[in-house]
């Protein structure tokens, strides 16, 4: 029988959030906490929020709402909420929901232990400040357990780009990148621990310009450094915006085995009136020239996306223009989005595309980019891959894993193991994955 508190995380979002709540999960840990995947069993709950999708904060009020009913069979329960909402409406959730003991600001994970300590106190803490220190160098004390063998690593957060649709800027603040040892330390515990591929992560991840011992790090540079860690065989990194695609990170793509050929270089649209109004500070044109460079870097990238459709003032016109470059560049992979309006952001002022105009387009939009994913899929048929195994699936001795492309890749194989790298050759393309064949490893 253990006496440790259970802690309870529910993320939304994106893949920094994933980060973050395994970080905080290791701050709470510190407080006697072991995580549980029932919020039924918890001593804390904590809601690891993300504001870039429409109606975010209202979906976390309707949440809170259920999880107080919790608290009325179990009145010590702590309920918290972390991540871009609670940045984004700080007192606000206090002021609304009773029922919560705790918001904490991205930027303030490492304070968990001492803001839940408060709230033992019957006080309810509020913490959504932007401190000047690296909150990850609080959170690394951790015990040397066991991963899977891939992980997200945060290397830079915030971004100062303001793009006139997005929060981003406001709920994670401008761009702050880690020091080079830090992040060092951090891939070799995990690749002590298990890990083989690691996922550099940030907003805008491209800007990175960590401080090394002589001077401040590209991201290019930080690849190349990492790739030197025996253990670690494969890097990628995401988002990447446009301009901040520079040479070295280009040539990088070409000549670092390490790093994989998939790039996520969301455009947003195609029109040059509706990037300027975007506030994007790149064209059609140049970022056709940015797709050209890179493929001659490294032909085989699979290129991913992201699309905004319907941003106030978009025309028939404007759309044209982004279904064009979508032809033009051939997107392997994508996510795209009606647009919708976040209070606190320039376009918010603008006046709105029809609701209808808007489904339209993202459905005329989707359907080609699916034949798009299709295509690339299907490109794959034949073809040799490496794949990554991570889980088993569902039927005996089946594993799944990512090749390089980070297509999702099933084979059967009485001795697969997580962590193994093996040699597939692909035999089917399914709706969202790829079925290959084991080649077998020489006497
Ligand atoms: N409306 C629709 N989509 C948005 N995104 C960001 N803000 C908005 C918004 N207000 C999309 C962008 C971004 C992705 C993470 O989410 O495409 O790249
Ligand atoms: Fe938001 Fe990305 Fe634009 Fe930054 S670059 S403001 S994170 S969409």
């Amino acid at each position: 029988m253990s006496n440790a508190k259970k802690l309870f995380i529910k993320t939304y979002g994106c893949q920094m959030n994933v980060y973050d709540s395994e970080r905080m999960a290791e701050a709470l840990g510190t407080s006697g906490y072991t995580q549980t995947d029932m919020a039924e069993d918890a001593d804390m709950i904590l809601l690891n929020t993300c504001h870039i999708r429409e109606k975010a904060a209202e979906k976390i009020y309707s949440e809170l709402g259920r999880m107080k009913a919790l608290k009325e069979d179990k009145p010590d329960l702590k309920l918290g909420v972390a991540g871009c909402v609670a940045q984004a409406e700080g007192a606000e959730i206090i002021r609304r929901q009773p029922a919560v003991d705790l918001v904490v600001g991205p930027q303030s994970y490492h304070r968990l232990p001492e803001l839940e300590a408060r709230t033992r106190t019957g006080v309810r803490a509020l913490d959504t400040d932007f401190p000047e220190e690296d909150k990850f160098e609080h959170l690394s004390a951790r015990p040397k357990a066991k991963r899977g063998p891939t992980a997200f690593l945060t290397v830079q957060e915030g971004c100062d780009k303001f793009c006139a649709f997005c929060v981003v800027p406001y709920t994670r603040g401008t761009e702050v990148s880690r020091p080079v040892d830090r992040i060092f330390s951090e891939a070799r515990d995990l690749v002590e621990r298990g890990v083989r591929e690691i996922t550099l992560l940030g907003q805008n991840v491209n800007a990175y310009h960590g401080a090394g011992v002589d001077g401040d790090r590209t991201l290019a540079q930080l690849i190349r450094e990492l790739a030197g860690i025996d253990g670690l065989e494969r890097i990628r990194f995401t988002t990447s915006h446009p301009n901040d695609m520079s040479d070295d990170l280009i040539a990088a793509h070409g000549d670092c085995d390490k790093l994989m050929p998939y790039l996520h270089l969301p455009v947003q649209s195609g029109s040059n009136r509706i990037l300027k109004a975007m506030n994007r500070k790149h064209t059609a044109e140049s970022y056709l020239k940015l797709i050209d460079k890179i493929r001659a870097a490294r032909p085989d990238i699979l290129l991913s996306g992201d699309f905004i459709v319907g941003f106030p003032g978009e025309t028939e016109a404007d759309f044209a223009d982004t279904l064009a470059l979508i032809e033009a560049v051939n997107y392997g992979q994508a996510y795209s989005f009606k647009y919708s309006s976040r209070p606190g952001t320039p376009a918010a002022e603008r006046a709105e595309v029809e609701e209808q105009v808007k489904s339209d387009r993202l459905a005329r939009l989707q359907a080609l980019l699916s034949r798009q994913q299709k295509q690339a899929q299907n490109d794959m048929i034949g073809r040799t891959v490496r794949v990554l195994f991570e889980k088993p699936g569902r039927l005996p001795d089946q594993m799944i894993g990512k090749s390089e492309y980070l297509h999702a890749v099933h084979t059967t194989g009485k001795d697969l193991r997580p962590g193994d790298l093996r040699q597939v050759k692909i035999v089917k393309s399914e709706a969202n994955s790829l079925q290959g064949a084991l080649i077998q490893k020489p006497q």
